[in-house]
């Protein structure tokens, strides 16, 4: 190749998402596939939504409106935050990236979780470079270790940002709203922090809150959601975050213009309406979790707890040889080896029917070891 590439392109690698179920459907020529790899929401999308899309399709032909007043005024009033503290992105990684691309440089440093969402790394190595990465191990049960955090806060690196996710992903394991609070608070003001809550409409442990308030009182706070979890807009990409107006105003000096397009704008309105899809969202994954949690451990798996719409889980046999397997029939799961826990497997919860059939193809699947 003979541009001249900056040198820290070359470290990245593309991003390998969950196996398409088209991908599958293709190598394998079967009809039913049952793609539980990407955390979606298996109900699909909100009723509203789909009407609101099919009002707008034929308007597709016009930009969208650049301020997105109207669906920032709804959020604004939806989650008790004024409207110029809302920044949209197209889905939460293109926030994410931002922010990243706002503080980091040569010679600044990133904290980052091992075992966490892959992105932060990515866009580390994008606008610093791989080099500046701290990595800070997770614990045992593979949970983040705000201690190391501190740790790393305290040494001689000249740190300008560190991500958080809670509840995180792949792991489902959630930070205490207690102990997070007292960590931002201790964090110095001039770190950007990026927390991000991608799968906060399922987490009810009693001892989790969102950060979201707490971005009153943290001006280098930007708390991270998205409408692709429990809202079941993935396929159109819709992320929102949330900070202070200063820092928003920041941020938007790096977001492209018409970032979210109008028909996702005006899905993303209609879904955060749909309470009923919402709270039956929210049923159905409880429920399915606590299924799969049952029936994976009755198997003989172990089972990690979570507070999102997944399971993580560290199979009995070969889990290379397992996901494999589970393909042939038509299931797709998502190996873990890309964030590092090799050992583990991750699976979206589905509904009550996939799980079932999911359940009923691993023990068949487990007599062939
Ligand atoms: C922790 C976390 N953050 C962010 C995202 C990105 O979501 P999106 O870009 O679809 O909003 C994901 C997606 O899996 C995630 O797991």
């Amino acid at each position: 190749m003979s541009l001249k590439l900056n040198k820290r392109v070359e470290k990245i690698r593309p991003y390998i998402p969950g196996k398409p179920e088209e991908v599958l459907r293709r190598e394998l020529g079967i009809d039913r596939i049952i793609k539980l790899a990407s955390n979606e929401n298996p109900l699909g999308t909100s009723p509203k939504a789909i009407e609101a899309l099919k009002k707008e399709i034929t308007k597709s032909y016009f930009y969208p409106d650049d301020t997105y007043y109207s669906l920032k005024n709804k959020l604004s009033k939806h989650y008790n935050v004024p409207a110029d503290w809302i920044i949209l992105g197209s889905g939460s990684v293109e926030l994410i990236k931002m922010a990243a691309n706002l503080v980091l440089d040569e010679g600044k440093y990133a904290i980052v979780s091992k075992n966490s969402f892959l992105m932060y790394k990515k866009v580390v190595q994008e606008f610093a470079g791989d080099e500046y990465i701290i990595w800070v191990d997770t614990t045992e049960d593979y949970e983040y270790d705000l201690k190391g955090y501190e740790k790393a806060l305290n040494s001689d690196k000249n740190i300008s940002i560190l991500f958080i996710a809670n509840p995180n992903n792949p792991t489902g394991s959630y930070i205490p709203a207690k102990k997070l609070y007292n960590f931002i608070k201790n964090t110095p003001e001039e770190v950007l922090i990026i927390l991000d809550e991608a799968y906060v409409e399922y987490a009810d442990a009693e001892d989790y809150e969102s950060g979201l308030q707490w971005i009153k009182e943290f001006p280098n706070l930007f708390l991270i959601r998205t409408l692709s979890k429990a809202y079941g807009l993935a396929g159109l990409r819709v992320g929102v975050g949330f900070a202070q107006k200063e820092l928003i105003d920041i941020l938007m000096k790096v977001r492209l213009p018409f970032n979210v397009s109008r028909l996702a704008a005006v899905a993303a309105e209609a879904a955060i309406d749909d309470k009923d899809f919402l709270e039956l969202s929210f049923k159905t994954n409880k429920k399915g979790k606590e299924f799969l949690y049952r029936e994976l451990t009755n198997i003989g798996f172990k089972v990690f707890p979570s507070q999102t719409n997944f399971l993580m889980f560290i199979p009995s046999v070969n889990p290379k040889i397992l996901i494999k397997k589970l393909e042939k029939e038509g299931i797709i799961l998502r190996p873990l080896d890309p964030f590092e826990i090799p050992e583990a497997i991750r699976i979206t919860i589905g509904t009550m029917e996939q799980n079932k059939i999911l359940i009923e193809t691993l023990k068949k699947i487990l007599k062939e070891f």
